[in-house]
Parts: structure tokens; C-alpha cells; sequence
């Protein structure tokens, strides 16, 4: 696994401040309302684990589980739900957490489609965002870091279905994705 690795962009200790960063803003933005926290599987997984540890009020955890690139590089554009939520949302603030944002198509599909399920609101947080990739514009309330225009494995993101358990986010070589 080491060998596949570029360069590592964020080690542990710098993921888990930021992850305290992002909850504590989210429970000073939210004490008091009804909290469903969305996870989008797989990649958010690890990350929403270590967020909603540090968000210390009430809240619901569910996930949704979307079509993404399989083995490819590249947004299709196209967003399938393969996996919907458990929850009623109507009338309750909804956080979307996301691994990555690159072109935005995702979760500009996925905000449209829980704001027609009557949520009071739909607030958007992700782990990484990759501004060049972006063709959607999309209005992201939580960042935790912006990335360059690299393929970007660990801490819960993969590519092929590998390196989700890398600890620290890193660049994955280009001879392991461009063969
Ligand atoms: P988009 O914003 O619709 O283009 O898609 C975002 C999704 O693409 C994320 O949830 C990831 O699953 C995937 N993705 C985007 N960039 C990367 C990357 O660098 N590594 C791994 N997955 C990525
Ligand atoms: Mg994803």
C-alpha cells in the first residue's frame, strides 16, 4: 500500500484537529434543533464516525449510498441512489457529510433531492473539496480542507475499492491510476 502513495497531505493529528474544528462549529450552529447527520457511504464513513464524536448535542445518524466513479477517475455525472434514508426528514436540519466534493454534481443532486423531502434545511460538509474540478456551482457550509486537482485516497476514500484504511489522506502515484 505505502508504495502506491505520492505524497501524504494530511497526517493523523492534523485530520483529528479538524475534525474537532468542523464539530464544534456545527454544535454552536445547531444546539437546540433536530439534528440528522447524512453520511454518504462509503467514503464519508471515517469521517463521519470522527465527526459526530465531537459534535456533543442530539442528533440522528443515516446514510445514503450514491453511484460513484467504480474504478473510474471521473464524475459520470450521473447520480443513482442505491441506498436511501431510513429517516423522515421533514422538518428537521439536515447535514450531508461527504468525503470530497470535486465537480459538485453529487451533492448538488443530493440537496435537491432531500430539500424536496421538506428538510427546514440542508447544510453541506465535507472533508475535502477540490475547487478546480468544479463544473456545478455549489455552496459548501463546512470545509475541511480545499485539495489540489490530484487522485486523493485514505482515511475512508478509496480508489478501487482500496487504501480506505490508509490513517492519513494522501496523493495515490499516477502510474497507479493511469495504467
Ligand atoms: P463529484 O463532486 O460529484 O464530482 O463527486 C464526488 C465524489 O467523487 C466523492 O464522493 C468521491 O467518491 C469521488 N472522488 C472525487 N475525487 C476523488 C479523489 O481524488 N479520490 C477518490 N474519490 C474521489
Ligand atoms: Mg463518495
Amino acid at each position: 500500500m505505502k508504495n502506491d502513495i505520492d505524497k501524504v497531505l494530511f497526517d493523523e493529528l492534523t485530520l483529528a484537529n479538524k475534525v474537532k474544528e468542523i464539530g464544534a462549529l456545527i454544535e454552536q450552529d445547531f444546539k437546540g434543533k433536530e439534528l440528522v447527520v447524512v453520511g454518504i457511504l462509503k467514503g464519508a464513513n471515517i469521517f463521519m464516525s470522527d465527526l459526530v464524536r465531537k459534535i456533543n448535542c442530539p442528533l440522528i445518524m443515516d446514510f445514503m449510498v450514491v453511484s460513484s466513479y467504480g474504478a473510474a477517475t471521473k464524475s459520470s455525472g450521473v447520480v443513482k441512489i442505491l441506498k436511501d434514508l431510513d429517516s423522515d426528514i421533514k422538518g428537521k436540519t439536515v447535514i450531508i457529510v461527504e468525503d470530497i466534493i470535486d465537480t459538485g454534481l453529487t451533492l448538488s443532486y443530493l440537496k435537491e433531492y432531500l430539500i424536496n423531502r421538506e428538510a427546514a434545511e440542508v447544510k453541506l460538509c465535507t472533508l475535502l473539496n477540490k475547487p478546480s474540478g468544479r463544473t456545478k456551482p455549489i455552496h459548501i457550509d463546512y470545509v475541511g480542507f480545499d485539495v489540489p486537482d490530484e487522485f486523493i485516497v485514505g482515511y475512508g476514500i478509496d480508489y478501487a475499492e482500496k487504501y480506505r484504511n490508509l490513517p492519513v489522506i494522501a496523493t495515490l502515484k499516477r502510474e497507479v491510476y493511469e495504467k
